[in-house]
């Protein structure tokens, strides 16, 4: 859907309707430049995940701060940014399927598109359909670093896809990836830093591989936020897919090393409509607005007050420890705001972002993404 913004343009954020999914745009500029920051300070460079955002202007200014391209989970992520200007796109994900490869070769004559593949049958499907339309897929052969995803096994598996794209007409083998999923999340430095080495020791390994068999391998992707230092430093990555740093989330203002240099910038706005009870507060944010599958959101700001529970269209509040109900001074009709604990899956919900700085709305921009899961 399009968005009128003028309407809501200089109004205060809590004049705003409700449900309401708020960026900070100063802590949001703020994150870009810290991951930008980084990136100067490494061989690798950055290639910002669109999962997270999903919306074209966002993936502008990371490019603008130094972002080489993006990362896209889906063919409709990666339509929307590349019909909105954006040209060096990775699909870090297999597309399957006579429709969906129509399609990534169209998008193929308007950028300079890239794809995850781990699969002999998929390279021929491409490499075909490529010919046919005379242009060129850029590949990556995806290689399973021990999250037991998608992706071939190191060494011989990930020679002979490597060795077939080379030799097929229309695609060009530009390099591995291989995505650390199952540490990123692991709070604990040590025993993240400890678990990434040994993922990304299968990647390594199968660059050096492929180099011994005469395959040479120009990109080394992988990586995500609660990776990007750690990955990022691998002499041998020249690309981290980080997407959550963005925003951030009450997940990953737990993951150590992590969580402390970035800001949470995401909260949806949610009004109060109802207060049955001394000790419980009703707000109007359920689960049709906030993702809840790494835990309920909380209120942020607030104190003496726990969601506890989401419905479809209600979250339940109540008041917590020592806190007695009358020290809580929510009625129907305040706002409140709510961090999210899974920034990606609670985008998602959403048809556009209020822009605030200062309080007051700056930007209003359409979710272009959102929902695009084909
Ligand atoms: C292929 C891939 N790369 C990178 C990421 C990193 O994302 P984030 O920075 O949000 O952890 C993900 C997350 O799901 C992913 O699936």
């Amino acid at each position: 859907m399009n968005t009128t913004s003028e309407p809501f343009i200089g109004m205060q954020k809590t004049e705003l309707d409700t449900p309401a999914l708020l960026i900070d745009l100063d802590k949001m500029e703020a994150n870009i430049q810290t991951m930008a920051d980084y990136f100067t300070t490494v061989n690798a460079m950055l290639r910002p995940h669109v999962k997270t955002h999903k919306t074209p202007i966002i993936s502008h200014k990371q490019i603008a701060a130094g972002a080489i391209g993006v990362t896209c989970a889906k063919l409709g992520e990666a339509e929307a940014v590349i019909h909105a200007g954006v040209r060096d796109v990775l699909i870090a994900n297999q597309v399957v399927g006579s429709h969906k490869i129509a399609r990534l070769i169209n998008l193929a004559r308007h950028s300079e598109i890239m794809v995850a593949v781990d699969n002999p049958q998929n390279v021929r499907d491409i490499s075909e359909a490529a010919a046919a339309k005379g242009v060129t897929v850029r590949m990556l052969v995806e290689v399973n670093v021990g999250m037991n995803r998608c992706g071939v096994e190191s060494g011989k598996p990930a020679l002979e896809l490597a060795k077939q794209i080379r030799q097929s007409p229309n695609l060009k083998f530009e390099g591995l990836m291989g995505y650390e999923g199952h540490t990123v999340a692991k709070p604990d430095l040590k025993e993240r830093e400890a678990n990434v080495q040994e993922a990304m020791q299968h990647l390594i390994d199968a660059k050096h591989y492929l180099e011994k068999h005469g395959v040479e391998v120009s990109i080394m992707s992988g990586g995500g936020t609660g990776t990007f230092n750690i990955t990022g430093g691998i002499p041998e990555m020249t690309e981290v897919q980080a997407g959550s740093y963005i925003f951030m989330d009450a997940t990953y203002r737990n993951v150590e090393g992590v969580g402390e240099q970035f800001d949470c910038s995401l909260s949806v706005l949610a009004t109060v409509v109802s207060r049955p009870a001394p000790d419980r507060i009703i707000v109007d944010t359920g689960l049709k607005v906030l993702a809840k599958e790494f835990g309920i959101p909380q209120p942020i700001g607030i104190t003496g007050v726990e969601m506890t529970g989401l419905s479809e269209e209600h979250g339940t509040l109540k008041s917590v420890g020592q806190v007695s109900d009358a020290d809580v001074p929510l009625t129907p009709g305040d706002k409140i705001e709510i961090l999210p604990t899974h920034c990606c899956t609670t985008v998602n919900l959403h048809d556009r972002y209020y822009g605030i700085r200062n309080g007051i709305v700056e930007s209003v921009w359409d979710i272009a993404a959102r929902g695009k899961s084909q």
